[in-house]
């Protein structure tokens, strides 16, 4: 009831605020007092930084490594946009659903695929990148998967990580290998290298940057995904003004060329000499 009451409140305080403002100036400071957040003035956003060129470590001229990648110029872009200060929480993937299906977080930026099954747990933001998914082993195994159908070998080996839809395809297209869950992308690419994995499923783009840095990885076939056919930001359920909020600042992001920018960079800092693939 409480809780009625204050929004009533402040509903009304908005349109009194914006019949003053004329609708002219000022429409963002009346939008930021509706949204909720976990903390005060802050926007927590949750992601797993084993996922170049979305997000990973990269180091900077000092040797510290700092968290980069798409997805955080797109967390500041959308923080900026709601006058909010941007707070990184780091974390295993499956953990970013997690905090999002608890509510710890106000939002999930971790290449999320838009997977209608999560939708009981987080509401899910237009797509802001569109990628496609691969099939992964190194260089001399290209010959053993020719094709989908050559990902279904009994006695093989098929890494995945934790709680990604490439849980799911590995058990629908590789149902007879051995399917080893991993909780870091990071860790699936050095079992792959170590000759552990004799396979991996990762998003493409993601496999095309890691390969550039090991170029012994080979990204042998195309797996299709129909479910989503892109990464959407994960918001915290049922939480309307900020899922507006997001939608907007990503409306914005995609149409006046930031969003291609953040892209071209992450892409060039992903695969330049300062990244540190494996760390975490
Ligand atoms: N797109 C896949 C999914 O939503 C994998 C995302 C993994 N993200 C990461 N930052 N490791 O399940």
């Amino acid at each position: 009831m409480k809780r009625i009451v204050s929004l009533l409140l402040a509903a009304v305080m908005v349109f009194a605020l914006s019949a003053c403002g004329g609708g002219k100036t000022n429409a963002p400071a009346a939008n930021e007092k509706k949204i909720s957040t976990v903390a005060e003035g802050k926007l927590t956003v949750a992601t797993s930084p084993d996922f170049a060129p979305y997000e990973f470590y990269a180091v900077d001229e000092s040797g510290t490594p700092h968290i980069a990648g798409f997805d955080m110029a797109l967390a500041q872009y959308i923080a900026d946009d709601m006058g909010l200060e941007l707070e990184i929480v780091p974390m295993d993937f499956d953990g970013v659903l997690m905090s999002l299906q608890t509510k710890s977080v106000d939002i999930g930026l971790a290449g999320l695929s838009a997977d209608p099954k999560r939708e009981n747990i987080m509401d899910f933001s237009q797509l802001y990148y569109k990628g496609g998914q691969s099939f992964v082993t190194v260089k001399g195994n290209e010959a053993k998967f020719p094709d989908l159908a050559s990902l279904n070998q009994s006695g093989i080996s098929v890494g995945a990580q934790t709680g990604s839809i490439q849980v799911d395809l590995a058990q629908q297209y590789s149902a007879d290998t051995d399917i080893i869950q991993l909780a870091k992308v990071t860790e699936i690419i050095a079992e792959l290298l170590a000759g552990k994995l004799d396979g991996a499923y990762i998003e493409t783009a993601v496999a095309q940057s890691y390969s550039k840095n090991y170029p012994e990885l080979a990204i042998v076939v195309d797996v299709p995904y129909t479910e989503s056919e892109g990464s959407a930001v994960g918001v915290s359920k049922g939480n309307a003004e900020l899922l507006a909020a997001v939608n907007a600042a990503i409306g914005k992001a995609l149409s006046d060329g930031s969003m291609d920018r953040f892209v071209a960079e992450a892409n060039e800092l992903a695969t330049g000499e300062i990244i540190e693939g494996l760390l975490d």
